[in-house]
This record gives C-alpha cells, sequence and structure tokens, in this order.
C-alpha cells in the first residue's frame, strides 16, 4: 500500500469511528446503565427546547419539593439553548415566589428573574427529617457528578462519539428502574430498592400520568418523564455543551487539514532530494 493510501485509510477509519453507533449493553446485567438516544449526543446534538420545558416541568411538579437547584436563576430558563421560555413567562414564574428581604415592607418580597430558584427546605436539619436522615442533593450540578460506569473498549469510543450524557444516562436510569428487590434480601424500613443503584432513600418520584404535559403526542409515562428531566438536568450542569461540542469538532477538522497540508509540504520540500 502507498503511503497515502495509509494515509486515505487512517482519515477514513477516524471519521468511521466518529460516526459509530454506542454499542448499547444488552437488558438485564445488574448496575450496567441502559444509554438513551439524547437529541444532545454525538458531535452534531443539540438540546430539544420542547424538551427541556418538558424536564422543567417535571423537575418543578415532581422533584422540587425536596431538591434545590442552587446554581439556576429564574432568568437563566429564558437565555438561548436551554428551555427559551419568554422573559415575560420567566418574570409571571419568578413572581410565583417570594424571598426574604429586609429592606422590603414585611420582610419579604416577591422573586424577580435575577433571584435563584427557590430552596425547597430552610436548613439542611429540616431537609435531613423529613427524608429519613438522608439529604436530598441540590441537583444542578448532578448530570456532571454523576456518569456511569462503561467496560473496556467501550468508553474507548467516547473519545470519536464526543460521549458526554453519562450524566442523563445515569439519571435516566436511576428514575427508571426501582423494582422489588431480588429474592433474599431485605430492604429495611424507609429505604427502597432501585436495582440500579441498590438501596434507596429516595421513594419512587414518577409515576405514569403523573405529570399532564400540555398538547398531545408526547407519552405521559415514567420513562418519558424520566428522560426528559434527565436532559433538563443535563442542561443545568452543561449548558454550554453543545457550542462546546460545535467548537471541538471544527477543531479537530482543522487539524485534519494541516495535517495534510503539512504533508504536501513535506513532499514539496523533499521532492529533490533522493
Ligand atoms: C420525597 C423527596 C424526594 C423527591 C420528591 C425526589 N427526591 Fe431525589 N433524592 C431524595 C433523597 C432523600 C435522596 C438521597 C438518597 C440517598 O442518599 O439514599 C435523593 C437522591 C437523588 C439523586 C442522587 C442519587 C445519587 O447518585 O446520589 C438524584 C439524581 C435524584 N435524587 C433525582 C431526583 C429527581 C430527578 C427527582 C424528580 C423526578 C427526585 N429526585 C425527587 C429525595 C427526593
Amino acid at each position: 500500500m502507498t503511503k497515502k493510501k495509509t494515509l486515505l485509510g487512517a482519515v477514513i477509519a477516524a471519521v468511521a469511528l466518529a460516526f459509530a453507533p454506542m454499542p448499547a449493553h444488552s437488558a438485564g446485567d445488574g448496575t450496567h446503565a441502559y444509554q438513551q438516544d439524547w437529541s444532545f449526543s454525538g458531535v452534531f446534538g443539540t438540546y430539544d427546547r420542547n424538551q427541556l420545558r418538558r424536564g422543567f416541568q417535571v423537575f418543578r411538579e415532581a422533584c422540587s419539593s425536596c431538591h434545590g437547584l442552587d446554581f439556576i436563576s429564574f432568568r437563566n430558563l429564558s437565555e438561548p439553548g436551554g428551555p427559551e421560555y419568554s422573559e415575560d413567562a420567566v418574570r409571571a414564574l419568578a413572581a410565583e415566589f417570594t424571598i426574604a428581604d429586609e429592606t422590603a415592607q414585611g420582610g419579604e418580597r416577591e422573586r424577580i428573574p435575577a433571584d435563584r430558584w427557590p430552596e425547597p427546605f430552610e436548613s439542611e436539619q429540616i431537609a435531613r427529617d423529613a427524608n429519613g436522615g438522608q439529604l436530598p442533593p441540590d441537583l444542578s450540578l448532578m448530570a456532571k457528578a454523576r456518569g456511569i460506569h462503561q467496560d473496556f473498549p467501550y468508553w474507548a469510543f467516547n473519545y470519536f462519539t464526543a460521549y458526554q450524557e453519562g450524566g442523563a444516562d445515569y439519571i435516566y436510569n436511576l428514575l427508571t428502574r426501582y423494582s422489588e428487590p431480588p429474592e433474599g434480601e431485605e430492604v429495611p424500613a424507609g429505604l427502597y430498592y432501585n436495582d440500579f443503584y441498590g438501596t434507596i432513600a429516595m421513594p419512587p418520584p414518577l409515576s405514569d400520568g403523573l405529570i399532564a404535559y400540555e398538547g398531545e403526542g408526547t407519552p405521559q409515562t415514567v420513562s418519558q418523564y424520566s428522560a426528559d428531566v434527565a436532559a433538563f438536568l443535563q442542561w443545568t450542569a452543561d449548558p454550554h455543551m453543545v457550542s462546546r461540542k460545535q467548537m471541538g469538532f471544527r477543531v479537530m477538522i482543522f487539524l485534519v487539514l494541516f495535517a495534510g497540508l503539512l504533508y504536501l509540504v513535506k513532499r514539496k520540500i523533499w521532492r529533490d532530494a533522493h
């Protein structure tokens, strides 16, 4: 094979790998995570605005009574690339909540878009007391703090597929895999069994039909709610993922072209040397 063909082969192999689908794990293998096909997967993935809106609705109705979202201000919900609610909608939403303010009459005022999403509990102790001693963690960065385990060689593909959805996959699996404990295993009172996580202090927060989505066409199932809220939490943890991937891809293209250019220059310079 000539050098040219080897180089071409390497480029084609790299491109093919980058677009190869991730091998999914088969069902029933314990704590392995089932990976979802997210709209924001891959090099060209983007957040789906409607999914982020549904995910915010799920968070608000099914999670926000226990979990905070400390790093999210109301105005973030109207920023480009997110749920993109109108500024008026965000102002109205913020005004549904109050915040302590010494300078306001009565020591309290309505929230404004620059305020943070409200905390569910007044203190950590109250939060623990309400949850059998366990603290429901803040969810704003949860999708960054958790990931899924992959065996070799699967994780090696991640470099090519720009896989950064481990957090969303983790949350999806956690929410969809509450089940009966395996035979012979006792679940202590106040705890719940989850086939993905093990025993956990969080009661199953979702059930089919729990949340009424506007419009028709989106299934109102645990699986759909879980995917939507996981996508929303991926966005809260990593709102710039899309632009970062796009930039990364441009850099890769540039490097490939640049390598080709260097090769041609090298050939030209050394042309008469043999
Ligand atoms: C009734 C309160 C309650 C509700 C409602 C609730 N959670 Fe939780 N959650 C908890 C508690 C308590 C823990 C800590 C569990 C533990 O450490 O055993 C937890 C833990 C978690 C974790 C972290 C698991 C880990 O890896 O450490 C995630 C993620 C999570 N919840 C997501 C959600 C989402 C998403 C929703 C809404 C769909 C939700 N929770 C609704 C109480 C709640």
